[in-house]
């Protein structure tokens, strides 16, 4: 799962919110302590130095985080080969392989297979790191909080350590180091990485493949998606890791590299996946639940579904607009589905209900004492009082950043115009920083119109102001409307009048049209500035946004102190729980079995799918369902090779209990002996609350086959400069 981010009371409330098994996102380092015998029962047949290790090399040594430009992590990938071949999903790498294509070199339609590491392709704005070490850094961080100290010295002294910790750690390395919160603040732990900025794209299946059965399938099961990529990690000669791109890097000899097992798999079986999973919130109250349920989510799945809808239309009818769009609409479809996937189960599960039984009687045992009384007593009911407060204005805040200030490609860009505004006041006086200013305009707005497409913009531009006037009655919406748009832009009727503002934004405005911009950025002058209905949409937006705002922030440090005394409550109440912190983007290990369920009642799912499954689903008239040629004649012919099981088939997917969420797609899942058996790529629709709360019964994780994965490149494929590589074991 890519990351963008759930029992009746009695006896089977306790047996789903105490640590079964395989729940919990595991800290690698507290493995051994924690976790490790469970795991041995269940067939892990490593020793847990060779999970996780900080003197020899070890498993760990081979999971990557796949980060952007400036850091922010969103999938997971495995080295497989000594020469720094890197695994991850199709759905990881879809935003390198759309930038990388055009429609002449539409890699994304077509799939690529570099056949040398010279048609290995660099793709700018990756980067992968790994963990080099983890410690526990809580007695440091925590040493001089008392229970007097107030929450905002409390940030201070915990951020001053973190500071120092972090600098300490990386003094005289090439590493990176960060401090990461646990529990809410209850713990503190201390991640040295090692970031490699040199990431070249090696090969990918066609979307047919990579992304069958497109936004339908998504989020379900039974799946038949080949969800993987391939890109190689380059260090420097000297074996560094570089910045970026250079020409003289070398393919970089990794720690730890997976062998890949084609023995497949049985239900059963234990599995294993070690990734960078995003973000649970696994201690949420129930009031917390409920907010998600009824404000949250389906404020973003309307306005999410408004955009989409509108972008669908154009991509349908261009390619170029598709490839444009591609990425983008990929992950607001995704998020779409997940948080409207998440309230439903969150309407239609016990899910609230287990939250709430736990409550009640945390709230008793807190209760029959009066120290506990004095800490906790009141921490639930303020919880309670916050979230109601919240929901509307989430709301408010959504709407706002979604819907007003997204609603136009570039509408956030014109922030950068306003320190230009001001600056032009005194074109004198300011001269100096009015050039400087411009200058960098100028390579902005070049980004900003390389790929721009007025018409697509125009149309998602208006359908979400008009969503906005038709769902925000006239009281509560955002001041730019009545005071600027239906003020200036007169028409008989609201609608009318915001098609005038909406045709002046794109007749008019300096940012919808690059000859315009340029025209303005060469002779700078105020009075276009405050002409243009864009930059006037803008500030007036961005002018009504404090009174939101704050009731906003002011309900959530309420809840961010409350919440942290809720766990830590939680821990001294439920004394025979083990527990896991929330994900956090840090590197996790989460162990279970290969589990087939049954979604509903008189329903059982297998947990293998198999090629065959793939024509079954074909469509030709269905562009998500397009089965290519060369796959359907191979699946046809039983061209299998090596990679069927006993059957005689071809597995593709299959499914695991292991406890996996947003930034852990991509991650490897590994058997007993250590070896790659597939990728995990997804969650399932049943249990789409599970950043909330675990389900033994319904929660699974999606993962493609490490036998289709080969199948594809060695069979179907032929990329023998891959397979050459590649440790098999049979
Ligand atoms: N649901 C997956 C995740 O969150 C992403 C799957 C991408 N595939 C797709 N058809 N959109 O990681």
């Amino acid at each position: 799962m890519k990351k963008l981010i759930l029992l009746f009371v009695g006896i089977l409330f306790f047996a789903g919110m105490y640590a079964t098994p395989d729940e919990g996102m595991w800290i690698p380092s507290k493995v051994a302590q924690l976790n490790y015998a469970d795991m041995q029962k269940l067939g892990c047949k490593l020793t847990a130095e060779e999970i996780y290790s900080i003197n020899n090399s070890s498993l760990k040594d081979a999971i990557f985080q796949l980060q952007s430009e400036d850091g922010m992590g969103f999938c997971t990938g495995e080295i497989v080969s000594k020469q720094g071949l890197l695994f991850t999903n199709h759905h990881c790498g879809y935003e390198a392989i759309t930038s990388l294509s055009t429609t002449e070199h539409n890699y994304l339609d077509d799939g690529y297979w570099a056949s040398s590491l010279e048609e290995e392709i660099s793709v700018p704005g990756i980067r992968v790191t790994r963990v080099v070490r983890i410690d526990d850094v809580t007695e440091r961080v925590l040493k001089d909080i008392t229970d007097e100290t107030t929450e905002a010295e409390r940030e201070k002294i915990v951020s001053k350590a973190i500071k120092e910790i972090e600098a300490e750690a990386i003094e005289g390395t090439h590493y990176e180091a960060a401090v990461s919160e646990m529990y809410q603040g209850g713990e503190y732990y201390l991640f040295v990485y090692e970031a490699f900025g040199d990431v070249r794209f090696v090969g990918a299946p066609p979307s047919a493949i990579g992304k069958f059965g497109g936004d339908t399938d998504n989020w379900m099961w039974p799946r038949h998606t080949g969800d993987f990529s391939i890109f190689r990690v380059y260090m420097s000669p000297d074996g560094k890791p570089t910045d970026g791109y250079s020409e003289d890097n070398v393919p970089y000899v990794p720690l730890h590299s997976l062998p890949i097992s084609i023995k497949g798999v049985k239900e059963g079986d234990f599995t294993m996946i070690m990734g960078y999973p995003g973000q649970t919130e696994r201690y949420l109250s129930s009031y917390g639940m409920i907010y998600k349920r009824d404000y949250f989510n389906p404020t973003i799945v309307n306005l999410l579904d408004v955009q989409l809808k509108t972008l669908k239309q154009d991509m349908e009818a261009s390619e170029e607009i598709r490839l444009a769009y591609a990425d983008s609409y990929a992950s607001n479809a995704n998020g779409w589905k997940l948080f409207d996937g998440e309230a439903l189960t969150l309407r239609n599960t016990d899910a609230i209900q287990q939250k709430e039984a736990l409550e009640a009687d945390f709230q008793k045992w807190v209760d029959s004492d009066e120290t506990r009384k004095a800490k906790y007593g009141n921490v639930l009911p303020s919880l309670k009082e916050s979230y109601e407060a919240f929901g509307p204005a989430t709301e408010d805040i959504i709407y706002l950043s979604l819907g007003l200030l997204q609603a136009g490609e570039h509408v956030m860009n014109v922030q950068s115009f306003m320190s230009l505004n001001g600056l032009l006041d005194d074109t004198k006086g300011n001269a100096d920083a009015i050039n400087m200013t411009v200058e960098n305009l100028k390579a902005e707005t070049d980004e900003m119109f390389e790929k721009y497409y007025v018409a697509t913009d125009k149309k998602v531009f208006k359908a979400l102001l008009v969503y906005y006037i038709e769902q925000v009655p006239a009281e509560k919406r955002n001041a730019v409307f009545a005071d600027y748009i239906f003020k200036n832009f007169k028409g008989k009727t609201e609608m009318e009048s915001l098609d005038k503002f909406v045709d002046a934004v794109f007749e008019k405005s300096i940012f919808t049209d690059k000859a315009r911009m340029d025209a303005f950025l060469a002779k700078p002058s105020k009075k276009v500035l405050d002409k243009d209905p864009m930059f006037n949409y803008v500030q007036g937006v961005f002018g009504d946004l404090m009174g939101v705002q704050m009731a906003y922030l002011g309900a959530m440090e309420n809840i961010g102190v409350n919440e942290r005394l809720f766990i830590e409550g939680l821990r001294e109440f439920q004394t025979d729980r083990t527990f896991y912190p929330d994900a956090n983007s840090t590197l996790r290990l989460t162990y279970g079995t290969v589990q087939s369920y049954d979604p509903r009642d008189a329903v059982h799912y297998k947990y293998l799918t198999y090629a065959d499954g793939i024509i079954e689903k074909e469509d030709p008239t269905n562009s998500e369902f397009i089965v290519p040629a060369e796959l359907k004649t191979k699946i046809q012919n039983k061209e299998f090779g090596q990679y069927a099981d006993e059957t005689g088939n071809l597995p593709v997917c299959f499914l695991s209990d292991n406890d996996i969420t947003g930034g852990n797609s991509g991650s490897p899942i590994i058997n007993g002996e250590g070896h790659l058996i597939g990728l995990a790529f997804d969650g399932n629709w049943e249990w789409l609350c599970s950043n909330l709360i675990f389900s033994v019964e319904l929660q699974r994780t999606i993962n493609v086959d490490s036998r289709y994965v080969l199948w594809v490149v060695d069979e179907l494929y032929d990329c023998q400069h891959i397979m050459s590589e590649l440790d098999i074991r049979k």
